[in-house]
């Protein structure tokens, strides 16, 4: 073999291998054989959404994954809260970014649900991790705080002083945010989140960027089809969907369809359509 030739194998090795190291391995996604529940907000039709309450009916549920919105407040805490601001919440107004975990803390999480849910609090990650530990798995949405990222970092150190690094699925709609994770621990599962309309934006250079980092991708279930989830599992991605209304009768169309999970608000009914699939 000539000096050019071996300069050349080595290359090509060396860039099969810098693939095979970037590419995530949907394999490592906990549960992934089977369809996965994925129990939104907590068990959110039941009890407060982000709450303890709404996490124990959900694990009492047998739910595979808690699904968990992860926020930042003024003195950088990571929370569990959706919105950017408290206002729908809880009884109280203003940006989380904008409030310290104290005020926040202060604020009754529940009575907006149900006045019998007026003690529950907003949980920070690190009182969910404890609370839960290996009991049941994390499947946590990161988002850009001011624009940047600055969650992803300190939400793999708590994940790995609390030991659960394994039981976590990390979700986003920020491909920033996922690169993010994917370069600090290329071995978390993670999921690429779109608001697509339709089945047309799906396209191969989209697909193709997603594989680098991504394990599936998380889409609105009214859009999924036959065709697409075949084309995303040809691509070694996993689909998982979520509701934005008919949740019910969606419910069946995608398990139906073939998705690996789904994130639902009605835990039972999510069970008992899954269940009638295996029959
Ligand atoms: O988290 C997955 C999906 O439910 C995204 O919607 O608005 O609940 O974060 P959202």
């Amino acid at each position: 073999m000539n000096k050019l030739s071996k300069i050349l194998g080595a290359s090509v090795l060396g860039m099969i291998l810098i693939a095979c190291e970037s590419t995530t391995d949907v394999n490592s996604v906990k549960g992934k054989d089977k369809k996965l529940i994925l129990a939104h907000r907590g068990a959110s039709s039941m009890a407060p959404e982000h709450t303890l309450a709404a996490y124990n009916k959900a694990v009492d549920l047998g739910t595979d994954y808690i699904e968990i919105d992860l926020r930042m407040t003024k003195d950088d805490r990571l929370i569990a809260i959706h919105d950017n601001t408290v206002n729908r919440t809880t009884n109280g107004k203003g940006d989380v970014r904008s409030l310290t975990l104290k005020e926040i803390k202060e604020l009754d999480a529940g009575s907006w649900f149900d006045k019998k849910y007026s003690k529950e609090r907003v949980p920070t990650i690190e009182e969910i991790f404890d609370k839960y530990g290996d009991k049941t798995n994390y499947y946590i949405e990161t988002r850009l705080v001011d624009h940047k990222t600055l969650m992803e970092s300190k939400l793999i150190d708590i994940m790995k002083k609390k030991k659960i690094k394994s039981k976590v699925i990390i979700e986003s709609f920020s491909a920033s945010s996922l690169k993010k994770v994917h370069k600090l621990d290329s071995k978390i599962p993670l999921i690429q989140l779109n608001t697509y309309k339709s089945t047309e934006n799906f396209t191969s250079e989209k697909i193709k960027k997603w594989r680098e980092y991504s394990s599936g991708v998380g889409m609105n279930a009214e859009i999924a089809d036959k065709n697409l989830i075949k084309l995303l599992h040809k691509n070694n991605l996993l689909v998982y969907t979520f509701f934005f209304n008919n949740e019910k009768k969606l419910t069946k169309k995608v398990i139906g369809l073939g998705v690996d999970g789904i994130f639902t608000n009605y835990l039972d009914y999510a069970k008992i359509v899954i269940a009638s699939t295996k029959k």
